[in-house]
């Protein structure tokens, strides 16, 4: 098999490094009507071979998060504060040539929408062989050999004769199939996929995520999966970030999280998912009201407006003190440990982690 980099042999990767940490990031926007505080305060980190999920509603900071590691922001317009490092390089201020080499090398993202990656002007084949090209100076007829390779990976059957396809004679499933063969042509370290199973029937959604899992193992990559959906992560992340209006709220071991999950907003978004096993026409319970603009978030805690819970708490906290994320497993909230017990003893649910 072709690599477009010497394999690191084991002694050379510090185990207890992780490859890619996020501290304390900031990413702002000035908009016409104001300064949109899309991400604040949020920090992980994330270990070679190991998945990160991140969930939350749309709208809280899960694709600006990382697209700003990516460096795919509007530097004019975007203000990023904080750190990020990949492999202990800072990414944080890092000229566009660094982002770009890293770019499909290092690091290479699915986005959330197939179509806005592939154009319809190029063959699926060509549009796989061009970031492999240019990161590895493979000669085209290599790179063509590596797109049919990668389309096989993928499940693409025939792929010596799909390879020259244009997009639209692809399927919707195949479609994504093919972004993923994209992201993945130069074996990244880092791969980010953005709802990469969001409008996939059931079927191609439980073979991509097979297909992701797969790869890690291969590859060794280190995978952070957005989604809004955490029966999606049940099975495929290691560690699980909950993200509401641009902050983190709950991080932990993912099956930790779900077996005991200790914010308000989790519970909200664990009982808005169909219940894995038993009855699955019960009716879902959706959390209340939206997320907050950006704008002007709300004082204290950003969820005190949807939150069910703020009257256990003495005085009005939740509405005037920030409750703080604590390091490693935890959750940002200002109810006592013994009330978020109870509350999870309470309303225990079968089926998830
Ligand atoms: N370029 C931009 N300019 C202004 N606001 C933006 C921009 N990109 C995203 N936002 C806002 O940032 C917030 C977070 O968006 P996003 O990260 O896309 O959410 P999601 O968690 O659904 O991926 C949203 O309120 C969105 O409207
Ligand atoms: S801090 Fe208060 S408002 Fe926020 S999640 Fe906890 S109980 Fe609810
Ligand atoms: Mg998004």
């Amino acid at each position: 098999m072709t690599t477009s980099r010497p394999p690191t042999s084991p002694a050379e990767t510090d185990p207890g490094d992780p490859f890619l940490s996020v501290r304390d990031l900031g990413v702002r926007f000035s908009t016409e009507d104001g300064v949109v505080r899309a991400v604040d305060g949020l920090s992980f980190e994330l270990r070679r071979g190991q998945t990160l999920g991140i969930v939350g509603e749309s709208g809280s900071g899960k694709s600006v998060t990382m697209l700003t590691v990516l460096g795919l922001h509007e530097p004019r317009t975007t203000e990023v504060t904080g750190q990020i490092r990949l492999d202990g390089q800072e990414l944080v201020g890092a000229g566009e040539r660094t982002l770009q080499r890293l770019r499909g090398n290092t690091m290479a993202m699915i986005f959330q929408d197939p179509l806005t990656s592939l154009s319809p002007y190029h063959t699926v084949g060509r549009q796989i062989a061009e970031p492999y090209i240019k990161h590895t100076g493979a000669s085209r007829r290599q790179a063509r050999a590596r797109a049919i390779e990668m389309l096989d990976k993928v499940g693409i059957p025939r792929a010596g004769t799909r390879v020259d396809d244009y997009p639209h004679q692809f399927s919707g499933g195949m479609r994504q199939r093919a972004v993923i063969a994209m992201a993945l042509v130069c074996n990244p370290d880092l791969l980010i996929a953005d709802e990469p199973t969001t409008a996939l029937d059931v079927t191609v959604q439980a073979q991509i995520l097979d297909l992701l899992a797969d790869l890690q193992q291969e590859f060794g990559s280190a995978i952070v999966l957005i989604t809004h959906d955490l029966g999606v992560v049940a099975d495929v992340a290691d560690d699980l970030l909950v993200m509401y209006a641009g902050r983190a709220v709950e991080r932990g071991p993912a099956a930790e999280v779900l077996r005991s999950p200790q914010h308000p907003y989790t519970w909200g978004l664990l009982e808005s998912v169909p219940r894995l096993t038993g009855d699955v026409d019960q009716p879902l319970a959706p959390i209340p009201g939206a997320p907050p603009s950006l704008l002007d978030p709300p004082p204290g805690c950003p969820f005190h407006p949807r939150c069910a819970h703020r009257q256990r708490v003495p005085g009005d906290a939740c509405a005037t003190e920030r409750p703080e994320l604590p390091v490693g497993r935890g959750a940002a909230c200002h109810l006592s440990l013994e009330q978020r017990r109870t509350h999870v003893i309470e309303h225990r649910q079968p089926g998830l982690g």
